[in-house]
C-alpha cells in the first residue's frame, strides 16, 4: 500500500505527474491538493482503471491535513514558473513562502513521508524544507529529495540526438550533478553510459553541456510567457517517484541523482565533500536509495579536466542558493 501525494496538482507539472502516478500500479491512493481545481482534476483521474483511490482537497476544511494524512511520498510542483528572462532565482520571492507552508503542513501531519521537490529554485527550496523540519523536530535528511530528474532526462534525449538515434534515449544514463540551475548543473558526459562518437570536439563538447544547463530555457522561451517545462518534468517526476516508491517496498541497489543533504549518510557524504573540495550541506549526486530513503552518495568519479572546472564553478553558486534559503527561514522565526 502506497500512499503518493501532490501538492500543486492542478497546475501545469501537477495535472501530468497526477496522472502518470494514477497510471502507476504500485500507487493505490492518490492525494490532490492545490489552492484551485483540486475536486475536479481528482474527479476526472479518479474514473482512470487503475488501482489508486483519488481524492482532491482544497485549503478549506483543513484540506492540507485531510490530504498529507497517511502519505509515504509527497511530491511538491506548487508554485510559479519561470516565464522568458527570469533565472529559477527570480522565482524565490514567492515560492519559498509556498515551499515554508507546504513543509510545515508535511511537518505536522506526515514527518515520516519522503518529500520530493519541485517547485523551484530548487537549490534554495530544498534547504527551505530541511530548515522547517528541524524547527518541528522532525528533520530526517534521508527522506528530503530534490528533484533533479529533469537534466538527466534532458542529458539522455541530447546525448541520443548527437548519437543520430532517440532510440537509445532511454537506455543512455549521464550522471548530472551539482545542483539544479544554470551553471550548477553539471552533466558528466564522460561517464555517459553510451559514448559519444571518437571525432566529437571540445567545442561540441561545450555546446552540448551548455544545452543541457540551459535545456529549461529553450522551453521557456517555446512557451514564449505561457510558463516553463511541465510535461517533461512531469516524466521526470513520475520517473523519480517511482524509484523512491519501488526503494522504499524494500528494492536495493536503485540508483538515481538528487539534490541531497550531505549529512544523509554522513560517512558517503563526507568523503564527497572531500572530493568536491568544499565542506557544503547540500549537493546533487547519484544516490543509492533504500527503505530508509538515502542508503549512499556515489563519488563523482574520476572527471575530465574540463568538468572539474565545471564542478568548480558550480560550488560558489550553490553555496548562495543554500544560504538564501537557510536564511530565509532563521529569519522568519
Ligand atoms: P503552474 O503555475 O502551472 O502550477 C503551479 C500550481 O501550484 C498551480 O496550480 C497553483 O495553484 C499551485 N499553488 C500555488 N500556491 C500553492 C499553495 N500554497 N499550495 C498548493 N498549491 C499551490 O506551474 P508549473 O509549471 O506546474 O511549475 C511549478 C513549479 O515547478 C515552478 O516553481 C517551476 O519553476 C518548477 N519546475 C521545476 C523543475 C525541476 O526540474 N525541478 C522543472 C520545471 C518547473
Amino acid at each position: 500500500m502506497v500512499k503518493a501525494v501532490v501538492l500543486g496538482a492542478a497546475g501545469g507539472i501537477g495535472q501530468p505527474l497526477s496522472l502518470l502516478l494514477k497510471h502507476n500500479p504500485l500507487v493505490t491512493s492518490l492525494g490532490l491538493y492545490d489552492i484551485v481545481n483540486t475536486p475536479g482534476v481528482a474527479a476526472d483521474l479518479s474514473h482512470i482503471s487503475t488501482p489508486a483511490k483519488v481524492v482532491g482537497y482544497l485549503p478549506a476544511d483543513d484540506g492540507l491535513a485531510k490530504v498529507l494524512t497517511g502519505a509515504d511520498v509527497v511530491v511538491i510542483p506548487a508554485g510559479v514558473p519561470r516565464k522568458p528572462g527570469m533565472t529559477r532565482d527570480d522565482l524565490f520571492k514567492i515560492n519559498a513562502g509556498i515551499v515554508r507552508d507546504l513543509a510545515t503542513g508535511i511537518a505536522k501531519n506526515a514527518p515520516k513521508a519522503f518529500v520530493l521537490v519541485i517547485s523551484n529554485p530548487v537549490n534554495s527550496t530544498v534547504p527551505i524544507v530541511a530548515e522547517v523540519f528541524k524547527q518541528h523536530g522532525v528533520f530526517d535528511p534521508k527522506r528530503l529529495f530534490g528533484v533533479t530528474t529533469l537534466d538527466v532526462v534532458r542529458a539522455s534525449t541530447f546525448v541520443a540526438e548527437v548519437l543520430g538515434d532517440l532510440s537509445k534515449a532511454p537506455s543512455i544514463t549521464v550522471p548530472v550533478v551539482g545542483g539544479h540551475s544554470g551553471v550548477t548543473i553539471v552533466p558528466l558526459l564522460s561517464q555517459s553510459s553510451a559514448a559519444l562518437p571518437a571525432d566529437f570536439t571540445q567545442d561540441a563538447r561545450v555546446t552540448l553541456t551548455t544545452r543541457i544547463q540551459y535545456g529549461g530555457d529553450e522551453v521557456v522561451k517555446a512557451k514564449d510567457g505561457a510558463g516553463s517545462a511541465t510535461l517533461s518534468m512531469a516524466y521526470a517526476g513520475a520517473e523519480f517517484a517511482e524509484k523512491i516508491i519501488r526503494a522504499l517496498r524494500g528494492e536495493t541497489g536503485i540508483v538515481a541523482p538528487s539534490f541531497v543533504h550531505l549529512e544523509s549518510d554522513p560517512a558517503s557524504g563526507a568523503a564527497l565533500k572531500k572530493e568536491i573540495g568544499k565542506d557544503l550541506e547540500y549537493f546533487s549526486a547519484p544516490v543509492e536509495l533504500g527503505p530508509q530513503g538515502v542508503a549512499s552518495i556515489k563519488p563523482l568519479g574520476a572527471l575530465t579536466p574540463y568538468e572539474k572546472t565545471l564542478v568548480d564553478a558550480a560550488l560558489p553558486e550553490l553555496q548562495t542558493n543554500i544560504d538564501k534559503g537557510v536564511s530565509f527561514i532563521s529569519a522568519s522565526k
